[in-house]
């Protein structure tokens, strides 16, 4: 089964500092990278490392960052041949990170602001005839109107969203679309209007999500881990603890795992045990698509 990564791609202009600024304050920092990222481009990394077959669908602006976003893709064996070049900027993200490894971002959308309706019909889904579907992820850094369109497209595959940045208010035909709904603690808080502060807020957040229409609700906390509800089952599966230097990227490590373990055809349970492991081996390491694990540091990480 294959993988289609349908978003963005950014530049990360990353700044280390000691703590995040306040309205109004100038912080020193202590230190500065420029690394490819894009929550889209993030998740086909993950994927594309961990052995999946991964295509990214989505747009570069013509300046130099352009070429580096494709060239990350490349160099992880994402198949980029469905990333179109447009005029004007690369998508980029301004990125502060602490002493914590928390983050604090700020997106100027670029190319992925001219993704649209024409680039549904590019999604290379398979008609099914063959018996095989696709993984389709999707986020919300690309137009809701793009992603909901090819969600209809998609309709006999298998579709992941990850709404980030959160859009509070989704269409009420949008949730019955999505197979996997995946926010963040903030983001099912704005989605369900339940303040999400434990697994148990969680777990009520995650209810309300799927009685809006999304068939399995993943609910990630970060280090207090993931809460998951199905039509069969609702789990709380623990963190793995580990000490995080850069947070950034780690919804979409889990993504990425969490679609190359549900290819694979691993249960739910499992398939969450293997994202979360995917994701904790990205925070352990800096920046969004560097921090990608390979299957070999997985496989390793799970048995140690
Ligand atoms: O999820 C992390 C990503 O969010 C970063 O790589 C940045 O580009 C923003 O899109």
């Amino acid at each position: 089964m294959s993988i289609i990564v349908f978003g963005s791609l950014n530049m990360d202009l990353v700044a280390q500092v000691p703590c995040l600024p306040q309205p109004g304050e100038t912080l020193l920092g202590t230190d500065f990278i420029t690394v490819p990222g894009g929550k889209g481009a993030n998740q086909a990394v993950a994927a594309a490392r961990l052995g999946a077959s991964t295509t990214m669908v989505g747009r570069v602006g013509d300046d130099g960052f352009g070429s580096l976003l494709c060239h990350s893709l490349t160099a992880s064996g994402v198949v980029t041949d469905a990333v179109l070049t447009s005029p004007g900027p690369s998508g980029v993200a301004l990125i502060n990170v602490d002493e914590l490894g928390e983050n604090q971002i700020v997106v100027v959308p670029g190319a992925n602001g001219k993704v649209d309706i024409t680039d549904v019909d590019r999604l290379p889904l398979p008609d099914g005839s063959d018996g095989k579907t696709s993984i389709l992820l999707m986020q919300f850094e690309i137009a809701l109107t793009v992603v909901q369109a090819a969600a209809k497209r998609a309709k006999d595959h298998c579709v992941i969203v990850d709404p980030a940045p959160v859009q509070p208010h989704l269409p009420a035909d949008f949730y019955g679309l999505v197979d996997i709904l995946t926010p963040n603690q903030t983001e099912a808080s704005q989605l369900s209007g339940v303040k999400v502060s434990s697994v148990a807020t969680a777990m009520e957040a995650a209810q309300v999500l799927r009685q809006r229409g999304a068939s399995t609700v993943i609910v990630k906390l970060g280090r207090q881990g993931a809460v998951v509800a199905s039509q069969s089952e609702v789990f709380h599966r623990p963190a793995f603890q580990v000490d995080a230097v850069d947070t950034v990227a780690a919804g979409d490590a889990f993504n990425g795992g969490l679609a190359v373990a549900l290819a694979e055809e691993k249960s739910l349970r499992d398939a969450v045990e293997w994202a979360s492991a995917v994701a904790a081996l990205s925070v352990m390491k800096a920046g969004a698509q560097p921090s990608m694990p390979t299957r070999t540091q997985v496989e390793h990480f799970l048995l140690s």
